[in-house]
């Protein structure tokens, strides 16, 4: 009986004491945030169960369209060299500025192969306090899954295919404008000339308006 009594005091003493120093810990300013020190091990397992367990369980539910569809995974390509390669790098291309000082180091997606489910579900609302962007706040469903389409056609691209692939993307525009894009790449492969992207004269367009 005494023991309990004892147990029933020490214990929320202990925890007041250890909120009250995390407390003064946080508030003196003693953690380093600085993107240069890395987290203890412990840390690390933590960050890295919580972001694995929240994802899947979010991605779990996510229907696949069809990602084997040629015009998506031209589109895709097209986006990916715009929008991802300075930190997940591409065949070819083995370092960027910023990357070195990325933590978490953002993974070069060519080497992986990550479940379009998860692709789709990190690309479009990115990860909290890891630089890796929420795309889904400035491109729509469709265009997400064309970046998806193309990344899953990355792991084992040669350069030669990828500087390929990436020349013959569509120009980077919302969906209204694809149709147009679509039938000037169709028109160009049909004439041969895949090698000239059709992006010169639609951008002039959409710069005068
Ligand atoms: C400013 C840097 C940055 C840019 C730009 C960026 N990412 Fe990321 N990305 C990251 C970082 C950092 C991570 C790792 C996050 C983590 O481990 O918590 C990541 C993770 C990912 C993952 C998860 C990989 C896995 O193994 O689960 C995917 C998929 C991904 N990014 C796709 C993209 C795509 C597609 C684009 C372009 C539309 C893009 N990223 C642009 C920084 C970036």
């Amino acid at each position: 009986m005494k023991k309990l009594g004892q147990a029933a005091v020490l214990l929320p003493t202990i925890a007041i004491a250890v909120l009250v120093i995390m407390s003064i810990y946080i508030y003196a300013g003693w953690y380093d945030i600085g993107a240069d020190r890395p987290h203890w091990r412990i840390t690390t397992s933590v960050i890295e169960m919580l972001r694995t367990r929240s994802i899947e369980r979010r991605a779990a539910e996510i229907k696949v369209p069809d990602l084997t569809n040629q015009q998506l995974i031209l589109k895709g390509a097209g986006q990916y060299a715009a929008m991802c390669t300075q930190c997940h790098l591409a065949p070819g291309k083995s370092d960027s500025e910023i990357r070195p000082g990325l933590y978490p180091q953002p993974p070069e997606l060519s080497k992986i192969r990550v479940d379009p489910r998860i692709a789709f579900w990190v690309t479009k609302h990115g990860v909290k306090m890891s630089g890796m962007p929420a795309w889904g706040r400035g491109h729509d469903d469709a265009t997400l899954w064309s970046i998806v389409a193309f990344v899953n056609k990355l792991p084992g691209m040669t350069p030669e295919q990828y500087k390929d692939i990436v020349s013959r993307a569509p120009p980077d525009e919302e969906m209204e404008g694809m149709e147009g894009a679509k039938a000037s790449s169709d028109a160009s492969a049909g004439r041969k000339k895949s090698e000239t992207p059709a992006t010169a004269p639609m951008n002039g367009m959409q710069g005068m308006r």
